[in-house]
This record gives C-alpha cells, sequence and structure tokens, in this order.
C-alpha cells in the first residue's frame, strides 16, 4: 500500500528548514548507495554535523508526532531521515532499498518515507516513482507532505529538469511485519475512531476496540 500524508510540516515549519538547509555543505550521495545503487544514484545529501543533525531530529520528531504515521506504519525503528537535494541533471534510477539497513541497531526495512520540503511548483521532474502491482506511480508531494510506501518495491526518482528537488528520506521497521495485516489494523483503526466520533464510546466501538487491540497483540514482534 502506498500511503499520501499531508501536513507533516506546516508551510512556516518547512520554510524555515529550507533556510536552514541553504547555509549547509551537501556531499555526492553516490557514497551511501550499495554497489549496485552507485551506477544509477546521482544526488547530493546533508553533510553530517551538529546542525545536520538538529534539522534530521526535527524532521524525526515531525514524523513521529503524527497520528496518521502511526497507523499506517505501526512503527518499531524509524531511522533518523536523511536530507538529500537533486539539482538539474540528477534522477535516482531504479533500484530497490536494502532488506536490512546495517548500523545501531539494524533495522529491517518494511517501509520507506519521502517527505518533500520544496513545492512542486518550483521543480520539474524529481516525482519519486513506484512500482506496483497496479503498475507505476509517480508522486510529487506539496511541501511538508509524505508518502509511506513498501521498501520491497522497485522504485526510481525522476530526473529534475529544472530548480531543485529536496526532500528527506528514511525507512521504518514495523511491529507489523506483514503489509497485508498492517492495512488491515490501519483500516479497523480508523473505523473505530470515526465510530468514536461519530456516536461516543458505544457498546460497539468497544468491541471493535478490542478486536484491534487483539490483533495488534496476535500480530506484533516487538
Ligand atoms: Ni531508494
Amino acid at each position: 500500500m502506498i500511503s499520501v500524508i499531508p501536513d507533516i510540516l506546516d508551510f512556516k515549519a518547512v520554510a524555515l528548514l529550507r533556510s536552514e538547509l541553504r547555509s549547509l555543505r551537501f556531499t555526492d550521495g553516490a557514497a551511501t548507495a550499495g554497489k549496485f545503487g552507485q551506477s544509477v544514484k546521482k544526488n547530493s545529501q546533508l553533510e553530517q554535523g551538529p546542525q545536520a543533525q538538529k534539522i534530521q531530529q526535527t524532521i524525526l520528531n515531525a514524523v513521529l508526532a503524527s497520528l496518521e504515521f502511526e497507523m499506517v506504519a505501526r512503527p518499531l525503528i524509524v531511522r533518523t531521515p536523511l536530507v538529500a537535494r537533486y539539482e538539474p541533471g540528477m534522477a535516482y534510477g531504479s533500484h530497490v532499498d536494502n532488506a536490512v539497513m546495517s548500523g545501531r541497531p539494524p533495522i529491517r526495512s518494511d517501509m520507506s518515507f519521502t517527505l518533500f520540503l520544496e513545492d512542486p511548483e518550483k521543480y520539474d521532474g524529481g516525482e519519486l516513482v513506484i512500482e506496483s502491482t497496479y503498475g507505476e506511480q509517480e508522486i510529487k508531494l506539496p511541501a511538508g507532505a509524505l508518502v509511506l510506501y513498501p521498501t520491497s518495491a522497485l522504485h526510481r526518482v525522476a530526473e529534475v529538469t529544472r530548480g531543485q528537488r529536496l526532500v528527506a528520506v528514511s525507512w521504518v521497521q514495523s511491529m507489523i511485519r506483514d503489509p497485508a495485516q498492517r492495512e488491515l489494523l490501519h483500516e479497523l483503526d480508523t473505523a473505530r475512531r470515526s465510530l468514536f466520533d461519530q456516536h461516543g464510546k458505544t457498546t460497539e466501538f468497544d468491541t471493535i476496540t478490542k478486536t484491534f487491540h487483539n490483533l495488534l497483540r496476535m500480530w506484533a514482534e516487538v
């Protein structure tokens, strides 16, 4: 399932991040690609340092504060996001991300996300293209919006032909390994919350809530 979550960052927050990023150094992104990805990865990445860390933490906090993110991803571990920049001529060809990401602790990458930091009118190209059973999905979102997609999918970033594409990307190990189970929990959770909003804490709400938690207990790996 591919999920879009708008408004992870509001207009002001994203503008502030962009201005902070303008004074920082970016380095060749190919350095962090694996052997097979190196030849197709043409972007630059925010160089690590105290200021970069602060920005990445701000982004991570905003993502973790989103209820919809929690409901879609059921995150166990969310890696600190990387900030990537694509200028004209830059692209990231078709690839799959590693299933296990090294680091402390290593994580199983169940879902990837891209948080868009630049207004779509400011650049041409730069769509995130995800291959799915429904065909290719092209995604280019407003600044502050995020897309979550299964890391199992082949994906690429179309060449930027004008302006710059600025994004934060990261990976999630979910408590729910199976994407179908994760989707069922998301639907059930969405339905029970809507039921509560419409009718309050009814017997039906309590029963569905009990079922939701019991399924979560049955499936969660923590
Ligand atoms: Ni990737």
